[in-house]
């Protein structure tokens, strides 16, 4: 009874569904093979070899093979490029070309119940080899290079992948990859583009990364100085000069204008003296970017702490500059008069103001950035110039001067009284 049931049962399914009913056996969707490798189609959930009466595997239209498990045909074509294995079904093909590419189709016939197909598309790859980045042969410079890196290799590529240190690079307004992907052009570089680029080209059965270094040379910029501005007599002090630069900055260091020699990022002084006093200038240069940048520190020695003035200097020393001071004021007095009577009183104000503002400068902001050192000098000069002539004008008598120098350096213990009279002028002198 249950035969010949069974019989008109699938008999009827096919007269209605065609040649099979759609019972499935389970492949995956998708299987990929490499060009010159074996691949094993295989289903999950074949039954068993002994109920099978007949079984057929097919490419496409083509028939592989058709028979029992224990003897099946095998079409010419596909002698010894394939095995079956007669407890799983599973067809292994062996020296994979681009054109095993396709869909293949199990179908089976049970000894008792309904027909049975599965069916997986092969994707057949050529493995990626090869892969090679070629990136630009001239040296890179920020903001006025640009940059390309072309990527190469063999195989079918289904994907290409750009990192950059580890993490993907994405496009920008100046990252921007060729429609393929296979390109990358940069332009103009910057600084943050320097690093490890890598490829990588792949396939479902295989990839290769290939990886490139720029280096990006920039700067020198952020020039600074660290050191202290106000240091005692006597004692070491050093300044020490950073800059952002690639590849690393030379310095060079001048004092009060003229150059120092010094070619290290630090300018040491053994022991202070008065006349280590002044301006400071370190100018950092990139060999590579042919650009330099200053940054100019000002340094004031001043008598030290516990060996103040008066602890330091005899009564007579005291005695002299006491009177050294009321010389110098009669002097300016003098000079301000002789100014007023030529009309050059103006001319002096400037120069009060001159002294006034580095004063405040020294106490607030002893640093001034220079982008161009061009400018910086020229500034300089000023100073300097302004200072030669306030100097030879008011202080022809070298006592003058070293009391001069003690006031500038603001170590003077004096009376309170003698400082504004300096500073400022007192009204009884005009
Ligand atoms: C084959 O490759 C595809 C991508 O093309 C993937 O989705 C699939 O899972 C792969 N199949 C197997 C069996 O690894
Ligand atoms: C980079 O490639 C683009 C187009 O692909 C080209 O116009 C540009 O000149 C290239 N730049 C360099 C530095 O090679
Ligand atoms: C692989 O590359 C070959 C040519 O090298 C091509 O004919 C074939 O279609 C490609 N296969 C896939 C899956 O992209
Ligand atoms: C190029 O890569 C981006 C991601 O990096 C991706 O979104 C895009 O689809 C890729 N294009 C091609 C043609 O592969
Ligand atoms: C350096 O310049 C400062 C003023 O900026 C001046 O006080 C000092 O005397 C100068 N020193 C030398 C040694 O020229």
């Amino acid at each position: 009874m249950m035969v010949p049931y069974g019989l008109n049962w699938t008999l009827w399914m096919v007269a209605c569904f065609g040649q099979y009913f759609g019972q499935e056996l389970q492949f995956p969707k998708l299987t990929n093979g490499t060009v010159g490798q074996s691949v094993k189609l295989t289903a999950n959930n074949t039954p068993p070899s002994t109920q099978i009466a007949i079984l057929t595997w097919h490419f496409g239209i083509n028939q592989i093979m058709s028979g029992p498990p224990d003897e099946p045909f095998i079409a010419p074509d596909y002698r010894g490029k394939v095995n079956f294995d007669k407890n799983t079904l599973a067809l292994e093909l062996y020296n994979l070309i681009l054109e095993d590419s396709g869909s293949y189709i199990l179908d089976v016939i049970p000894t008792s119940g309904s027909q049975l197909r599965g069916e997986t598309t092969l994707q057949v790859f050529e493995k990626i080899d090869y892969v090679t980045l070629t990136g630009p042969h001239e040296t890179l410079i920020e903001g006025e290079s640009s940059a390309n890196i072309t990527s190469e290799g063999s195989g079918n590529i289904t994907s290409v992948q750009w990192m950059k240190d580890n993490s993907p690079l994405s496009s920008s307004s100046r990252i921007i990859f060729s429609s393929d992907n296979r390109s990358v052009s940069i332009s103009p570089v910057e600084r943050s583009d320097t690093g490890e680029y890598q490829c990588t080209y792949s396939n479902p059965v295989s990839s290769e990364t290939a990886k490139l270094t720029l280096i990006i040379n920039y700067g020198p910029d952020g020039v600074s100085i660290e050191g202290p501005d106000v240091v005692d007599l006597g004692v070491q002090v050093s300044l020490s000069c950073s800059a952002n630069s690639e590849p690393s900055a030379s310095f060079s260091w001048t004092f009060n204008g003229s150059d120092t020699g010094v070619t290290t990022d630090k300018y040491t002084i053994d022991k202070t003296d008065f006349t280590d006093s002044g301006e400071y200038i370190c100018t950092a240069f990139n060999r590579v970017t042919q650009k330099r940048e200053s940054h100019r520190h000002a340094l004031l020695v001043q008598e030290g702490g516990e060996t103040g003035l008066g602890g330091g200097l005899s009564a007579g020393a005291i005695a002299g500059i006491v009177i050294g001071v009321a010389v110098a004021v009669g002097g300016i007095c003098g000079l301000i008069i002789y100014l007023t009577k030529n009309n050059k009183i103006p001319n002096l104000r400037l120069q009060q103001k001159g002294q006034a503002n580095r004063a405040t400068q020294r106490g607030q902001e002893p640093d001034l950035h220079y982008e161009e050192i061009n400018g910086s000098q020229n500034a300089r000069e000023n100073i300097m110039n302004l200072e030669k002539i306030s100097e030879a004008q008011m202080y022809e008598n070298v006592a003058y001067k070293s009391e001069y120098e003690n006031l500038k350096h603001g170590v003077l213990n004096q009376p309170q009284a003698l400082e504004p009279q300096v500073s400022n002028p007192p009204p009884v002198c005009r």
